[in-house]
């Protein structure tokens, strides 16, 4: 048994796909500044969004056992793909173990909108968008809403190929995007109240997709949650760190540097 100071100690672990789940590691450096945190990310692997459930799941388990050996207090899933195919079997894999999953922001997308039947669109990959888990939650909060929902893989393409803020990303985003976005014509065929990002690689693309929609549309991704929640876990505890600053992060990758995800790291968002 560890004593609970030695656990206190210990970094909070997080794993992605690939390097999408850096948003979450900024999110958790800036709510939880005197943690350690290691990241692992399985580019090698990625995406994992139109991959089957089985496939994500052996996958999820492998980063997550990973990051156990790295003896962590706690497992962040940055990760909305993996969270929606696997957070339930790891939980019930490892009880009692700390393990904070992602779900694509649509609540504070509907709430903030500010006027009945809102227009939110979500972006986020297949598996997340046709898994049990979207459509439970789209089911209970959609009534006050009308519900958007895009699949958009080659922005996760774009992203591991450290192409998040190029011509091509902006092309792609302007026939992904072309419904919602304004016009040459100064026209926009389904204005938008909201835009979820419900996958971690996509924060990445912010600034390409503001550009190519062209009229103020509030973002949302679920990082801040996420940072807020693991913050959380580890009060109820009594597993936060004693200190309040200086905390370092680790990073792993299933290729062979961590170049991209020290890039992205340290990118101003
Ligand atoms: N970053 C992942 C997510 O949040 C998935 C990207 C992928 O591998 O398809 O959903």
């Amino acid at each position: 048994m560890r004593k609970a100071e030695e656990i206190r100690r210990a970094p909070i672990g997080i794993f992605d796909s690939g390097v999408g789940g850096i948003s979450v590691v900024k999110a958790l450096k800036r709510e939880l500044p005197g943690e350690d945190l290691i990241f692992f990310g399985d580019s090698k692997n990625a995406p994992y969004g139109e991959k089957s459930v089985e496939e994500i799941r052996a996958l999820s388990e492998r980063s997550y056992q990973f990051l156990r050996g790295q003896r962590v207090k706690a497992v962040v899933i940055a990760c909305n793909t993996a969270t929606s195919a696997a957070a339930e079997l790891l939980r019930e894999e490892n009880p009692g173990e700390i393990i904070v999953g992602m779900e694509p922001a649509l609540k504070p997308a509907i709430e903030n909108a500010g006027r009945e039947r809102p227009e939110i669109l979500v972006l986020a990959t297949s598996s997340t968008l046709g898994g049990e888990r979207f459509h439970k939650l789209a089911a209970r909060l959609g009534m006050g809403a009308r519900v958007h929902s895009l699949p958009a893989p080659e922005i996760v393409r774009m992203v591991e190929a450290g192409r998040e803020d190029s011509d091509e990303m902006r092309s792609y985003l302007r026939e992904l995007l072309r419904p919602y976005r304004r016009m040459a014509d100064g026209t926009i065929r389904c204005p938008l109240d909201g835009l979820v990002l419900g996958c971690t690689h996509f924060p990445f693309a912010k600034r390409a997709i503001r550009e190519v929609l062209s009229y103020p549309v509030p973002i949302y991704d679920g990082a801040e949650g996420t940072a807020r929640e693991t913050k959380h876990r580890l009060l109820q505890k009594a597993l936060l760190s004693d200190r309040k600053s200086g905390g370092c992060v680790r990073l792993y990758s299933s290729l062979p540097d961590t170049e991209l995800e020290e890039r992205l790291l340290n990118k101003e968002s």
